[in-house]
């Protein structure tokens, strides 16, 4: 009998990618393999995003089409899963009865489990408000089917404890819940004995990573699990003071061996530390790269936004990053159209983009997503061909830094990892850099995925780099691709 089948889409962020390797482990260790294609899939997963409103569309689309696949062939079982499960809840079975199981972000680990009953009882929908199991909670802490061998994101946190008000996410992903600083560790460890070079420590606030494992133990005596849960800086210290433990766990984790590259997202401006950019700065592992997100260069929409900085103070940080770290390259997200942004605010926001110039930049239209402050705004909402124009001036102030920064590149020598052929021509690899950039490079020698090498860069456009291969440092040292038990 040959295998049944599945295929995942996944939409939004990271943090969603992540959770669908975690589908993806469950489902394989049900005896299921990845389908050639997914229109032939048994099991067709849609892991959903709910941050703005295009996810919203695409998805609801996407999801429509599946009836017809599942008129003709009635076997086919739907998951939903993710943010918009969470937030939609009912509304996504009402808009599509065919979906066999619809889950929400707390429970991601159950999804194989709510497969098999929904077999035997039909539909399901099962949303949890919280989690309910902090250990399951995590998306590194279970086994997890990586798309890539040589790199792995590592879950330092679920949840957020802020109130920006355009945001959706402190609804849908819940209170911010620190995973124990020792796990982590144990977990790098185990990844990097497995073969993998890089990993990206995930969360929506970075940078509060540990505040809440330190301030629940900030009373108690020290204990022989102070070590493991908030790692052995904060345990040797007597003061006992809550604070935020993310540059101890960046250094820890950077000092693993066979970790050659540590990434992170995404950190808060208001808690972006000097500890963070020196931790960078003295571990050679840690990624001269930093995503930053500003969101307005306007003092009264950063209020309005509740982001808890000003412009002035957003690129202070930014100075003593750049002061304090190598070449350093920097991203960034940005809303326009904020409810009652002006033009003036607007321009605010032209010019520190045009400071702090980054590397790159992700753009996004104010989109309202019903529950946050920000969609009761409706009286400022802001007039939207107003908004597109703005956009578009954003745009070209964004590209013109990023081709900037890109051109000074041109003639440097870079450390690489191959991630496989061009999608334009089978002849031209690319690779990424340690600043995050993808370098595309002829080469007529079969470079295996996660290759390391370097490369010298011969030219360079708004989004990519151009580069020749100098030497192959080191062969991917992965040695399997069976769904892998961490932590
Ligand atoms: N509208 C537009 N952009 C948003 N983002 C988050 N919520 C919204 C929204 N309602 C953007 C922010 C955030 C990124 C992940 O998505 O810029 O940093
Ligand atoms: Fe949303 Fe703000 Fe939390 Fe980021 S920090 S997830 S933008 S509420």
């Amino acid at each position: 009998m040959t295998a049944r089948t599945y295929a995942i889409r996944t939409y939004g962020c990271q943090m969603n990618e992540h959770d669908s390797e975690r589908i993806a482990g469950q489902l394989e260790a049900d005896g299921l393999v990845l389908a050639d294609s997914p229109e032939d899939a048994d099991v067709v997963v849609f892991n959903t995003c709910c941050i703005r409103e295009n996810a919203d569309n695409k998805f609801y689309g996407h999801l429509g089409n599946m009836k017809t696949v599942k008129e003709q062939r009635p076997e086919v079982e739907i998951i939903v899963s993710g943010c918009l499960a969470q937030k939609d809840r009912d509304l996504v079975r009402q808009r599509a009865g065919h979906v066999d199981v619809v889950l929400g972000t707390h429970n991601v680990h159950r999804a194989v489990e709510l497969l098999h009953a929904s077999r035997e009882n039909g539909p399901i929908t099962e949303i949890w408000d919280e989690a309910l199991d902090e250990a399951d909670s995590f998306p590194s802490a279970l086994a997890v089917k990586r798309e890539i061998d040589y790199s792995a994101w590592v879950t330092i946190q679920i949840g957020c404890d802020n109130t920006c008000a355009y945001c959706i996410v402190p609804a849908v992903r819940g209170k911010e819940i620190s995973r124990p600083f020792g796990e982590l560790v144990e977990q790098v460890e185990g990844l990097a004995a497995d073969g993998v070079y890089e990993i990206t420590l995930l969360g929506q606030n970075v940078n509060s990573y540990g505040r809440d494992l330190t301030s629940a133990r900030r009373t108690e005596e020290r204990s022989s699990t102070d070590e493991r849960v908030a790692g052995p800086l904060w345990a040797a210290d007597e003061a006992r003071r809550p604070r935020p433990l993310f540059a101890d766990l960046l250094s820890a984790v950077s000092n693993i061996e066979g970790i050659g590259r540590v990434r992170y997202t995404s950190p808060h401006p208001k808690d972006f530390r000097q500890e963070t950019i020196d931790a960078m700065a003295a571990n050679p592992a840690v990624c001269e790269h930093l995503h930053l997100p500003l969101q307005s260069g306007s003092d009264s929409m950063l209020a309005a936004m509740h982001r808890g900085y000003t412009a002035d103070r957003y690129l202070e940080k930014l100075v003593a990053a750049r002061a304090g770290i190598d070449d350093l390259a920097v991203t960034t997200d940005i809303i326009v159209g904020f409810p009652g942004e002006t033009d003036d605010d607007f321009e605010r926001t032209l010019e520190v983009v045009a400071a702090a110039e980054y590397d790159s930049a992700y753009t996004f239209i104010f989109s309202p997503r019903e529950g946050t402050e920000a969609a009761d705004l409706v009286e400022q909402f802001c007039d939207p061909a107003t908004v597109a124009e703005r956009f578009a001036r954003l745009r070209v102030v964004v590209e013109r830094s990023a081709l900037i920064r890109h051109r000074a590149r041109i003639g440097r020598i870079e450390e690489i990892i191959v991630e496989g052929p061009s999608k334009r021509d089978a002849g031209v690899l690319s690779g990424r850099t340690r600043q995050n950039k993808l370098i595309h490079f002829p080469c007529d020698k079969p470079l295996r995925v996660g290759t390391l090498a370097t490369a010298r860069v011969t030219d360079a456009g708004t989004f990519y780099l151009h580069g020749e291969l100098v030497e192959v440092l080191a062969s991917p040292r992965h040695r399997t691709r069976i769904p892998v038990a961490a932590g």
